[in-house]
């Protein structure tokens, strides 16, 4: 599958890590393979996370990796997912991923899930009988919505789905089963000529898109919907959030009508796939001028500087993946902050990071 001597897998666009880690063990691509009569693949009963690790002057730096896995541990805490997983062996299994991948820059995908014991197999919905498994892989994932999408914005629609309740599937859990709901938006809108859908909670307010959180720009204000509208609580819109306030950017946590999407100056997505990318049309009406406003702009020329490694993170977001060359820009001229992890056996354990995406910073 992988050509001779070479680290990576090349088919069509992505370029694949030929290894994955798996509960502590890094084996090889192919061998990372499950029993079609898994509980997940018939329950939905996975959580996951989606991390980028970009290219820097400094090599490969993971963005936001502890605010991750962090997620990736509440998730797995409201599925009652007993793994015994740290933070910080996840971290560093990351980073050593990413080491062995040779990979500049990529996406990380970790994943845990209810597999199947084939010694006394269980196949019921009751899921405790079967066994977690691990596995956290990486390859090079492009822009998501297109590279054009980034400058020049998409077209997208409302959703005729609704985002889940709060009660029937928490969206702040960030599980394989909520990406039912999440393809059922998405397809509806492709097969409509959008390249992406926004679903309303169940009350009718804005939620987000299939994969990716909202932003409303109106009179130089940001807002952007609560958690209380069944978002996810993501760490890129925190990261826009924290950047606004260093920008002096007016941001605000609000629920939001349908109609002031298409009355708003400016839209734009956020997320660890689609980046920050501008929306110029919902439903086929024309947002503001119809492209990237200047607000959206400045934002993702912030966040796409941090992640380059070229300007001040409001914190410590980034890890380095190569130990010799961990350094980044300090705050307010200050000595370069080492911030790389490396191998399992040089892990030494630090308090785990609670990550409080609720409001962040938020009035
Ligand atoms: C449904 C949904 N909302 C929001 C996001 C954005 O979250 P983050 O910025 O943490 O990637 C994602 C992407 O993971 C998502 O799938």
């Amino acid at each position: 599958m992988f050509s001779k001597g070479d680290k990576t897998k090349d088919v069509a666009t992505p370029r694949i890590c030929d290894v994955v880690w798996h509960d502590g063990e890094f084996i090889a691509w192919n061998d990372a393979r499950v029993h079609v009569m898994s509980h997940v693949l018939h329950y939905g009963s996975s959580i996951f996370e989606g991390i980028r690790c970009y290219a820097t002057k400094q090599g490969p730096a993971i963005f936001r990796l502890k605010e991750h896995m962090q997620r990736f541990l509440n998730s797995a805490k409201i599925y009652r997912m007993d793994h015994g997983w740290t933070l910080d062996q996840l971290v560093d299994a990351s980073v050593e991923l990413v080491e062995r991948s040779g990979l500049e820059q990529c996406y990380i995908r970790p994943i845990l899930f209810r597999s199947l014991d084939e010694a006394r197999p269980a196949f019921g919905v009751n899921p405790f009988p079967n066994p977690l498994a691990c596995y956290i892989g990486a390859w090079d994932w492009g822009k998501y919505l297109g590279d054009e999408a980034i400058e020049k914005g998409v077209d997208v629609c409302v959703s005729t789905w609704n985002r889940l309740t709060p009660n029937s599937m928490p969206a702040m859990a960030k599980s394989g089963a909520n990406y039912m709901n999440s393809q059922l938006i998405k397809m509806e809108a492709l097969l409509n000529g959008f390249a992406e859908g926004i679903a309303l909670d169940d009350r009718g307010y804005v939620s987000e898109g299939s994969g990716e959180n909202i932003f409303t720009v109106t009179n130089d204000t940001v807002l952007t919907p609560p958690l209380s509208s069944s978002i996810l609580a993501g760490i890129t819109r925190d990261s826009v959030i924290q950047i606004c306030h260093e920008l002096g950017i007016t941001v605000k946590e609000r629920s939001i009508q349908r109609a002031a999407l298409y009355v708003a100056d400016e839209l734009f997505f956020s997320g660890t796939a689609a980046e920050i990318t501008p929306i110029r049309s919902v439903d086929r009406i024309t947002v503001g001028a119809g492209g990237r406003g200047p607000v959206t702009e400045k934002i993702q020329k912030a966040f796409f500087q941090i992640t380059k490694g070229e300007r001040a993170a409001p914190g410590d977001w980034l890890t380095y993946v190569k130990k010799s060359q961990a350094a980044q820009p300090g705050r307010n001229g200050s000595q370069p902050e080492t911030s790389a992890t490396v191998s399992l056996s040089d892990h030494e354990p630090e308090p785990a990071m609670k990550f409080q995406a609720a409001g962040h910073g938020i009035e």
